[in-house]
């Protein structure tokens, strides 16, 4: 998620912008950069790729006095890492400079237009687009404010956007729409950011930008409206938090931090990709992922990963096996680069990975392409390594994961995998319907996963009771077995309790004579083709006396009569539940190794990414 901060103040801006942008680092960046408003009139613009060490130096080597400000730090998502990408971005004529957070879903058909008109481009970016729409705007509207909300009306998306306009030197217009904003004023200076942490050495009391929201800052105050041009009081909120609770949003873990953060993500991931549902899927860049003449000579689908990334493949199977007919293997890549797999130009081989530098996964992808397959990569960081050893990336836009154990990585990694899946049936002409069907329920799936979050005070009761424990199998069936494997890989990574995952078909081929009395067993038994089956599990497990928690529809009575504990999530179709069902799960490990007062995001020998074998 990319970090934005901008000034209105009485002291240097360059300084106030690089110290509110180090504040921001921790969420993760690949460039960054700053436009001031300098003495002489003009807006002087800095930008480097990588930490921003580099653009430090540039602005010691080259300084720009001035007090009105806005700087940037970028995640990638449309267009590469480079510096002519980073923001902020200047318009055509040089006399605004943008900054953007978040995802433009028209901007291809924007740029189009605005190419039609003349206009060049110098960058990748969909906050170009932006810079170039006010700029034309600017010319038929008297005030930046009113330019802005002119250009905002031919805008579809996510942005959290701050413009500055030489024309009105002690002004920053901002607007927010799903990517956050929040102010900060003090006698005769105004601030701004994408997250509390950079406005805290200014002020305590800030104020959040709601969506369809538009600000004006001046010298120590600022007038809000709405994007209909009504005014709106600003509520002042106090900040209570210290620096490092501010930077997880006063959360108390990263990793709890992006489990809440699952619903907003998974909205982002699906922003532009689904559409009416017959287009094919594309490359940000809007390359076809997969063309038919590619499509029709498919014999198979590879996916391969590691770790949680190997358990989104694994729900992945199903949808690949039904939406597009093909046989799917799944495999470890630390096994997959190994084995003499027959793989060739009649393969799709899926890398998944929320790094792109996992060592295994990038060996196994190589291997893959030598022998001639069509690789895809379904991955989290824009610009790694995985990205350039792919024939097309399908970016899961969950921004920076920083808690170890993977959570948003991991359910925008199953949104984005459907989403190929149907696309590839739709491309070999197969099950449209069903695809339609699943896509539908898809596009409103942060819904049920904010109500499974909601739950979270019954699963910190349920967490409590178990943290004792040193024991726990997961069971699940059919396209919840994956979902049993990562619940345990959750609670074994960051509460370190042995914990393993297990088809509940198999409880009697060995498993089963690990349960006695009150031995914890978590079980996936919401409603579809084997909620029956998992019901017989369960007695099995009753009858040895097992402590029985289950993942089931809220409101469930048959499986209440038989849980010790019952983790509520809302009932979905069965083939997107893993998307649900895995929250529950999440919390449950968290607040366990809460409860066992483990280091959640920095769990002991662990990795955030595996970039050895
Ligand atoms: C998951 O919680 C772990 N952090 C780990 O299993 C991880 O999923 C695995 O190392 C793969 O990482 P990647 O997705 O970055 O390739």
């Amino acid at each position: 998620m990319c970090g934005i901060v901008g000034c209105i103040c009485k002291r240097d801006a360059t300084r106030v912008l690089l110290r509110g942008l180090a504040r921001l680092e921790y969420r993760g960046y690949d460039s960054a950069g700053v436009a001031v408003l300098s003495a002489d009139g003009e807006i002087a613009v800095r930008r480097r790729v990588g930490k921003l060490i580099h653009l430090q130096d540039a602005l010691e080597r080259e300084p720009i006095g001035g007090t009105t400000g806005i700087g940037h730090t970028r995640w990638a998502t449309h267009g590469g890492v480079s510096e002519q990408n980073a923001h902020p971005h200047l318009c055509y004529e040089g006399n605004l400079a943008v900054i953007h957070n978040g995802i433009i879903e028209n901007y291809a058909t924007l740029k189009a237009e605005l190419r039609a008109r003349g206009r060049v481009f110098r960058s990748e970016t969909d906050t170009e687009v932006l810079a170039f729409l006010i700029a034309e705007a600017r010319h038929t509207h008297t005030s930046l404010r009113a330019a802005v909300v002119a250009a905002l009306t031919h805008v579809q998306g996510a942005y959290a956007l701050v413009v500055i306009d030489r024309r009105e030197p002690e002004t920053l217009v901002c607007a927010r729409n799903q990517s956050p904003l929040v102010i900060g004023l003090r006698d005769g200076e105004a601030y701004l950011a994408s997250d509390v942490p950079a406005l805290l050495e200014y002020t305590r009391d800030v104020i959040f930008l709601k969506d369809e929201e538009v600000a004006e800052l001046g010298p120590g105050h600022v007038a809000l409206f709405t994007l209909a041009g009504q005014p709106v009081a600003p509520a002042v909120t106090r900040i209570q938090w210290d620096l490092h609770q501010a930077e997880k949003s006063g959360y108390a873990h990263f990793m709890l931090k992006e489990i809440h953060e699952q619903p907003r993500v998974l909205t982002e991931t699906l922003l532009g990709r689904i559409g009416t549902g017959t287009e094919p899927l594309c490359t940000d860049g809007g390359e076809p992922l997969i063309t038919p003449a590619r499509a029709a000579r498919l014999q198979r689908v590879v996916l391969v990963a590691c770790g949680t990334s190997w358990h989104a493949g694994l729900v992945a199977a199903f949808w690949f096996e039904a939406l597009a007919g093909l046989p799917v293997q799944v495999d470890y890549a630390s096994e997959l680069r190994y084995r003499r797999a027959p793989l060739g130009p009649d393969t799709l081989v899926v890398a998944v990975s929320q790094s792109g530098e996992t060592a295994d996964t990038l060996a196994a992808v190589k291997e893959a392409r030598r022998r001639g397959a069509h690789c895809l990569a379904v991955v989290n960081a824009v610009g790694s390594s995985l990205t350039r050893e792919t024939d097309g990336v399908l970016y899961t836009r969950a921004g920076p994961e920083i808690g170890v154990a993977s959570t948003k990585a991991f359910t925008t990694q199953l949104a984005a995998l459907l989403l190929l899946a149907a696309s590839l049936g739709r491309t070999r002409g197969r099950e449209a319907e069903r695809a339609a069907a699943l896509l539908a329920a898809l596009r409103g799936i942060a819904e049920p996963v904010q109500r499974a979050i909601a739950a979270e005070p019954a699963i910190q009761e349920a967490a409590a009771r178990l943290a004792p424990h040193n024991d726990f199998l997961y069971l699940g069936r059919g396209v919840n077995y994956p979902v049993a494997l990562e619940g345990a890989l959750k609670l074994k990574e960051i509460s370190y309790i042995h914990a393993e995952g297990y088809p509940a078909g198999e409880m009697k081929h060995g498993p089963i004579a690990l349960i006695d009395a009150g031995f914890p067993v978590v079980c996936i038994a919401t409603p579809g083709a084997v909620y029956e089956k998992m019901l017989s599990n369960l007695e099995e497990v009753k009858a040895r006396r097992g402590r029985i928690v289950v993942v089931a529809a809220q409101g469930d009575t048959r499986v209440g009569g038989l849980a010790d504990t019952v983790l509520p999530v809302p009932e979905v179709p069965e083939e997107l539940s893993p998307i649900v069902n895995v929250v529950p799960l999440q919390l449950l490990a968290y607040h366990i190794a809460l409860g066992r007062g483990c280091d959640i995001d920095q769990p002991r020998n662990l990795a955030k990414s595996v970039t050895v074998e």
